[in-house]
């Protein structure tokens, strides 16, 4: 069965009709920008268009590993102004974690490090963090973790943590450029094959291979953007939805269309 439209006013019927059992959800820095943390990419207020002051070569050398081994001070002044614990989330986040609660949540791929996803209550198991995160942090050079009070000490003074055992360089498990995604995002990307739907909220759907699991949905699963601009190749299915501005406007707008509004309002609140 297929949408006899693409509107999101079909999106909410499809998945009122009980039709839609398996959600993927995907997100980037667009979803927590409302959270107060800045994105990447968007000109004059993305990381990339600040970072002047950090003297870097290019912009996303601060998130690069070979640049980190010879200067990793820049990634650590991010580090202390990212760092998760004073943001809170999103009306988008809290949306997925009452997907979650109704049991369609198939999956949700974030590319994301704030951790907003967890603190608005999606349960950890439903979570891929494709781009790692900032839970926990090990050295560069012998592997070995490093404990998360000594982490926060650190990255909240904005100096740089140093390998107890071998001196190495300790950084967060986040992916940089040049390093491998986490096994987790090839192991689960097969749930984006199975959706019934997939909603893309708040990416630039600019860094491979996080920006090809759209392309993975079978081509009678709508797929629904809700981004500032249109991204990717969404658009040129018939059963796309673009859902075009603020990524909260528009889901309040779905979670209206399926008389979600108070139970959403409700989550998002406590
Ligand atoms: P980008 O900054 O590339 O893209 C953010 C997208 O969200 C843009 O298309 C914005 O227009 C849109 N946007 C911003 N605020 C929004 C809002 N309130 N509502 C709706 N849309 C909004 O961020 P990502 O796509 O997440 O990787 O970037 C991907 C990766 O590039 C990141 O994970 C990071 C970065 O380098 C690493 O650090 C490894």
């Amino acid at each position: 069965e297929t949408l006899q439209e693409r509107s999101l006013e079909a999106v909410a019927e499809y998945i009122k009709s009980g039709d839609a059992r398996r959600i993927v959800v995907l997100t980037g820095a667009g979803i927590s920008t409302a959270a107060g943390i800045p994105d990447f990419r968007s000109p004059k207020t993305g990381l990339y268009s600040n970072l002047a002051r950090l003297k870097l070569p290019y912009a996303e050398a601060v998130f690069d590993i070979a640049y980190f081994r010879n200067r990793p001070e820049p990634f650590y002044v991010l580090a202390q102004e990212l760092y998760p614990g004073k943001f809170q989330p999103t009306v988008s986040h809290a949306f997925i974690a009452l997907l979650a609660q109704k049991g369609l949540l198939q999956m949700l791929f974030t590319q994301n490090i704030d951790c907003l996803e967890r603190a608005a209550g999606v349960p950890s198991d439903k979570i891929v963090e494709a781009h790692g995160s900032f839970a926990t942090q090990r050295c560069i050079e012998c592997k070995v973790e490093f404990p998360d009070d000594h982490m926060r000490k650190h990255v909240l003074r904005g100096d740089v943590p140093r390998c107890k055992e071998c001196k190495g360089l300790v950084k967060p498990d986040i992916t940089f450029f040049g390093e491998a995604l986490p096994r987790a995002f090839s192991e689960k990307s097969h749930n984006t094959v199975m959706a019934d739907l997939v909603l893309i909220i708040g990416t630039s759907l600019t860094v491979y291979p996080f920006a090809s699991l759209p392309d993975m949905a079978r081509q009678k699963a709508p797929r629904v953007l809700f981004n500032m601009e249109k991204v990717g190749s969404l658009g040129s299915r018939v059963d796309d939805v673009l859902e075009l501005g603020s990524c909260d406007n528009g889901i309040r707008k779905l979670a209206g269309l399926l008389g979600w509004t108070d139970e959403l309002e409700d989550l998002w609140r406590n």
